[in-house]
C-alpha cells in the first residue's frame, strides 16, 4: 500500500489513519499516484482535506473534511477525518475510538475541562469531531471523572518515584518490555542492584524535603530477583526514600514468587502488589510461555492474602492466541472467587520487539467484534465485583485500537497509574530503561531524561546517567519561571 502526500506534511496523521484500518500491512510514501495496489493520495487545499482512494492506479473512492480555522491542529483532525471516512467506506468498520489514536485518550477529556467547557460540550466533540463511539465516551467521562480526586490532590511538593528491575525469568510471547532473562544474567545483577543503588542516593538527594505520592518498583518482574537481593534493594529504598503513601512492587509472574519474598515485601512496607495470570486458562499460558499454570497463580495469591497483602492487583490481556468469549468468561469468574481489589484490563498489542510480532501470521488473532464482546465480558465483571474503571490508556498496534483500563474497588486505586498517564506530576526514574518526567502542569510541560536501555550499558555507564540527570534537573532549573520548582 503507498500514500501520497499533497499541500501538507502531516504524515504521522496519514500513517496513523493506516495502521488504525490495515494493522499489520506494510505502507510506504510516493510522490506520485502508484499503479501497484491500493495508493491513498492525502491532500490539503483551500481549506479542505480530501483522502482519494485508487486500486491499481484507477480512481474508486474520495471523502472531504473541511477545516473550520487554519490553526495546525484543526488541519491534522481534518486530515484524520476524511481518512477515516474513506477506509470506513471500504474496510465497512468503524472504530471504537474513531480518529483519536493517542495513548491517553482522558488527557483531551481534562483539557476540554481546563478550557472551561462541559460535560456535554466534551462528549459532542468527541462523538462529532472525532467520530468516538457512544460506548467510549462514556468509558473516557467516568475515567475522567474518576481521576480527579487523585488529580486535584497534586502540588508542588509531591513527586513519586519508580524503580526499573528489567530481569524476569523468561520473556512471554507478547512482551516487548526491557527484559532480560535472570539466567543469563545471573552474573550482571549485583552489578546492576548496584548502580541502581547509585542512583537511587543520588535522586534522594535531590528529593529528600519532597512528599512522595508513590514508589512503583516494577519491571521485567522485580521478584525474579533473589530473596537475598530483593531484601537488599527494599532495604535501598527504605533507607533513601521517605516513606510513600502507596508502594507498588510488581510481583508479576507467579512463578517467580515464594512465601519469603512475599513476607519481605510485607515487612517492608510494600502497599500494593500485582500478580498477574493474564488468562485463567492453562493452554494459553502454556503457549504465551508463562511457566505457570493457573493452580500456581490462586495458590500464590492465597499466600499472598494468608501473609496480609491487602492490596493485590492482578493483570489480564484480553485477545491473546485463541482465546474467544469463553476463555474470558471463564478468566474473569475465576478471578472473581478470588476477589482482588483491582484489575487491569489489557487488550493485546502486537508490538515490534515481542516474539508474537515474528509469528503473527501463525496465529490466528482475535477478530474486532469479538475483542469488543471480551471488553463487553470483562466491563460487567468488574461492575459485579464492584471495581469501577480509574485509569485508561491506548498502545499503537492493538487490534481494534482498543484501549487498556484498570478496574478497581473503592479507594484502591493506584494513584501512580493515573499520574503516569495524565503527566501532571513528576515522576522521578532510575534504572536501566527508565524515564524521568519533569512536569510543569500550569504550562502543560513534560521534561524527560532518558536512561540508557541496555543494563551492560547502565552498569559502564552509571556515572553518566548520574551527571545526565544532574544537568537535566540544573537545565529545568534554570528555565524560565521554574526557579526552585522541585528542589529548593
Ligand atoms: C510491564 S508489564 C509487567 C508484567 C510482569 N512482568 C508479568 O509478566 O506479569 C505490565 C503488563 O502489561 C501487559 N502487557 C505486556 N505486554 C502486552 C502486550 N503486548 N499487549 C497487551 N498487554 C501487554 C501485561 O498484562 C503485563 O502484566
Amino acid at each position: 500500500m503507498y500514500y501520497v502526500l499533497k499541500g501538507h506534511m502531516f504524515e504521522d496523521e496519514v500513517q496513523s489513519m493506516i495502521q488504525l484500518f490495515f494493522i499489520n500491512k506494510s505502507f510506504s510514501v510516493s510522490e506520485c499516484i502508484v499503479n501497484d495496489g491500493m495508493c491513498v493520495v492525502s491532500t490539503y487545499k483551500d481549506n479542505c482535506c480530501i483522502a482519494d482512494i485508487y486500486d491499481n492506479g484507477v480512481f474508486c473512492f474520495s471523502e472531504r473534511e473541511k477545516t473550520h480555522n487554519d490553526d495546525i491542529k484543526e488541519i491534522k483532525r481534518c486530515i484524520k477525518i476524511s481518512l477515516y471516512k474513506v477506509f470506513k467506506n471500504i474496510t465497512g468498520f468503524e472504530m471504537p475510538w474513531g480518529i483519536l489514536t493517542g495513548v491517553r485518550p482522558c488527557k483531551r477529556v481534562h483539557d476540554m475541562q481546563k478550557e472551561g467547557h462541559k460535560s456535554d460540550f466534551i462528549k459532542k466533540t468527541l462523538k462529532e469531531g472525532y467520530f468516538v463511539s457512544d460506548k467510549k465516551i462514556s468509558l473516557v467521562m467516568e475515567v475522567a471523572e474518576n481521576e480527579k480526586k487523585v488529580l486535584s490532590e497534586n502540588n508542588k511538593n509531591k513527586v513519586s518515584v519508580y524503580i526499573g528491575i528489567p530481569f524476569c525469568v523468561s520473556k512471554c510471547l507478547y512482551c516487548s518490555f526491557t527484559s532480560y532473562t535472570v539466567g543469563q544474567y545471573k552474573n550482571k545483577i549485583d552489578d546492576y542492584l548496584k548502580a541502581l543503588y547509585k542512583e537511587m542516593e543520588f535522586v534522594s538527594k535531590y528529593i529528600k524535603n519532597k512528599e512522595i505520592e508513590s514508589i512503583y518498583v516494577g519491571g521485567g518482574t522485580p521478584t525474579s530477583l533473589s530473596e537475598i537481593q530483593l531484601e537488599n534493594l527494599m532495604k535501598n529504598i527504605n533507607l533513601f526514600f521517605n516513606k510513600p503513601k502507596e508502594f507498588t512492587v510488581e510481583a508479576g509472574r507467579p512463578d517467580t514468587i515464594t512465601k519469603d519474598k512475599l513476607k519481605i515485601l510485607k515487612e517492608y512496607g510494600v502497599l500494593r502488589i500485582s500478580i498477574n495470570p493474564q488468562t485463567m486458562n492453562d493452554k494459553t499460558l502454556e503457549l504465551i510461555g508463562r511457566n505457570h499454570t493457573v493452580k500456581q497463580f490462586i495458590d500464590i495469591f492465597e499466600m499472598a492474602r494468608s501473609i496480609g497483602h491487602k492490596h493485590i492487583n492482578t493483570d489480564v490481556i484480553l485477545g491473546l492466541p485463541y482465546e474467544g468469549e469463553n476463555e474470558t468468561v471463564n478468566t474473569f469468574k475465576q478471578l472473581e472467587k478470588l476477589s482482588p481489589e483491582s484489575i487491569t484490563v489489557h487488550t493485546l498489542a502486537v508490538k515490534r520487539g515481542s516474539r508474537l510480532k515474528e509469528v503473527f501470521n501463525n496465529y490466528k488473532m482475535t477478530d474486532y467484534s469479538t475483542m469488543e464482546k471480551m471488553i463487553d465480558i470483562s466491563s460487567r465483571y468488574a461492575e459485579k465485583l464492584k471495581m469501577k474503571p480509574y485509569y485508561m490508556y491506548k498502545q499503537k498496534n492493538m487490534v481494534g485500537n482498543f484501549e487498556n483500563v484498570g478496574y478497581c474497588k473503592d479507594n484502591c486505586q493506584c494513584a501512580y497509574n493515573i499520574q503516569i498517564m495524565e503527566e501532571r506530576h513528576s515522576v522521578f526514574a532510575v534504572g536501566a530503561g527508565a524515564s524521568t518526567k519533569l512536569c510543569i502542569p500550569e504550562e502543560n510541560r513534560v521534561e524527560r531524561i532518558f536512561n540508557v536501555k541496555s543494563v551492560e550499558d547502565y552498569i559502564n555507564r552509571i556515572d553518566e546517567m548520574i551527571s545526565r540527570k544532574a544537568d537535566g534537573f540544573s537545565e529545568f532549573e534554570s528555565s524560565e519561571g521554574n526557579k526552585g520548582y522541585f528542589w529548593r
